[in-house]
């Protein structure tokens, strides 16, 4: 062949795409979900738009007032807001006077996370992005008057190593457009091609998210959202292509089923080991993913409940996708500002539990509760995370295999401590008496087994 040849077909390899995968479900899923992912465990939800303006009930207030009509929702506006009053003169409330992205990302970062998943546009259609398919009802026309995505992106580029996720929903409650493509059974598409797929392929080309969470499928199938579509452009020929993630909520019927890692249902906590990677995306106050004043103290989970949750979370092969709901002034409140801090204070000593760890052989001991397994078969480590500390000064272990020569532990941030083996399987670990101020951390503690099976 001569020069010509081989140049002509270079210009055509670098001119065109390489296409490896097709428009199916089945080519869609054969994709291999990016490490980085796996090895994350741990990041931070943020639910901000126009809801967090009445931020009250959740932040589907505007469908249980207007779509639902609850009464305490209806009430709630009869007793504060002037008749006429719309959901949409919420947004030039919303003035995010008191938000600094540098602050946020300060927090996020304490908290061990790995990476934010920040809603773009939540049901209610607002882009907290300035988009060019969303006429003034987007955070750059209306409320803060500033490109929110865009300064958080930014601010955690800069600030932090933690990776960038960006929430979108396909469908808008009472989007005029959306509603005419329902009443036609979805057999119209006029909304998702002049308004999801154009904002999709506009937050991925201008944020280059790492992941991108899909929800809101509105009952309606892949086939309406040409959800397949999308995602081969997305894993083939987008600048993300290489590193990005995303969730299975592409449509109905896909969740936990199609796409990138499942997410099953909100608090999706199963309890066993799965075998497809999956998420656990909850939330701090058990109510609600928006901020919502009328929160109890009662309703927000403790930090010994949260890291019980990343524990059994990480020991079945999950991540886990922590929310907090900001207010519309901007603020992160303190009690959620605590929560994530007293996380990263946990990780700090037991992060090698969790990061870059693998699910064992074993989720959770067979006979001490409230004992997870991790493991780094790298390190040949096996992680004993034990969420309440013994009052007997010992915890049995049933599960591992020991030798006497053998087997070291070690209570990580402490030192080795000694063990004993038990009949027929197992051992008994002492565990040294340490004044609360001689503690390693607390809420839970790591027992480091290596030369075990
Ligand atoms: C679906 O997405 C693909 C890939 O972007 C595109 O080529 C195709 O035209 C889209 N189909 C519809 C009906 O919008
Ligand atoms: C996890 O593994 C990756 C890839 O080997 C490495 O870059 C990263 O530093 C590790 N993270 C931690 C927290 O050990
Ligand atoms: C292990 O965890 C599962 C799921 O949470 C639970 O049903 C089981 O009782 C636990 N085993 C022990 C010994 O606590």
């Amino acid at each position: 062949m001569h020069h010509w040849g081989v140049l002509s077909l270079y210009l055509l390899f670098i001119g065109s795409c390489l296409c490896q995968y097709k428009p199916t479900w089945e080519s869609i899923d054969s994709r291999p979900l990016p490490e980085w992912f796996d090895q994350a465990k741990f990041g931070i939800f943020i639910h901000w738009g126009v809801f967090s303006v009445p931020s009250y009930g959740s932040e589907w207030f505007w469908w249980y007032w207007q779509g639902q009509k609850y009464p305490s929702y209806v009430n709630f506006m009869e007793q504060n807001y002037p008749p006429g009053f719309t959901y949409a003169d919420f947004a030039s409330q919303f003035h995010a006077e008191l938000f600094d992205p540098v602050e946020w990302v300060d927090i996020f970062a304490s908290s061990g996370a790995k990476y934010i998943v920040l809603t773009t546009k939540h049901h209610e259609g607002f882009t907290m992005w300035d988009s060019k398919y969303s006429w003034n009802w987007n955070a750059m026309a209306v409320g803060p008057k500033r490109d929110l995505v865009d300064e958080i992106a930014t601010a955690l580029r800069k600030h932090s190593d933690l990776r960038l996720g960006l929430y979108h929903s396909l469908f808008e409650w009472f989007n005029p457009l959306y509603r005419a493509d329902a009443n036609n059974f979805y057999k119209t598409n006029v909304f998702p091609t002049s308004k999801t797929l154009p904002e999709l392929y506009e937050i991925v080309n201008k944020f280059k998210p790492d992941v991108l969470w899909s929800d809101g499928d509105g009952d309606a199938p892949d086939t309406y959202w040409n959800s397949t579509g999308f995602l081969a452009w997305l894993y083939n020929e987008s600048p993300v292509r290489d590193t990005v993630v995303t969730n299975d909520r592409w449509g109905y019927g896909s969740i936990c089923k199609h796409g990138g890692y499942y997410t099953c249902s909100d608090r999706y906590n199963p309890g066993h080991l799965l075998k497809h990677k999956w998420e656990n995306c909850m939330t701090i106050d058990q109510r609600s993913w928006g901020y919502r004043r009328e929160a109890k103290l009662s309703d927000f989970l403790t930090t010994e409940q949260l890291i019980g949750s990343l524990v059994e979370t990480v020991s079945c092969g999950g991540n886990m996708l922590l929310n907090v709901g900001p207010t519309h002034d901007g603020r992160i409140i303190p009690i959620f500002e605590e929560r994530l801090r007293q996380i990263g204070q946990w990780l700090n000593v037991n992060g090698e539990a969790i990061y870059n760890s693998s699910a064992w052989r074993v989720q959770n001991d067979t006979a001490t509760p409230g004992v997870w397994y991790t493991s780094n078969p790298k390190q040949n480590a096996i992680y004993a995370i034990f969420l309440s500390w013994p009052t007997d000064g010992y915890i049995v272990l049933n599960d591992p295999i020991v030798s006497a020569s053998k087997t070291q532990v070690v209570l990580l941030g402490y030192k080795s401590v000694s063990w004993q083996s038990m009949n027929p399987t197992g051992l008994k670990v002492h565990l040294p008496q340490l004044a609360p101020s001689q503690m390693p951390c607390s809420w839970a503690w790591t027992l480091r087994l290596t030369g075990a099976m």
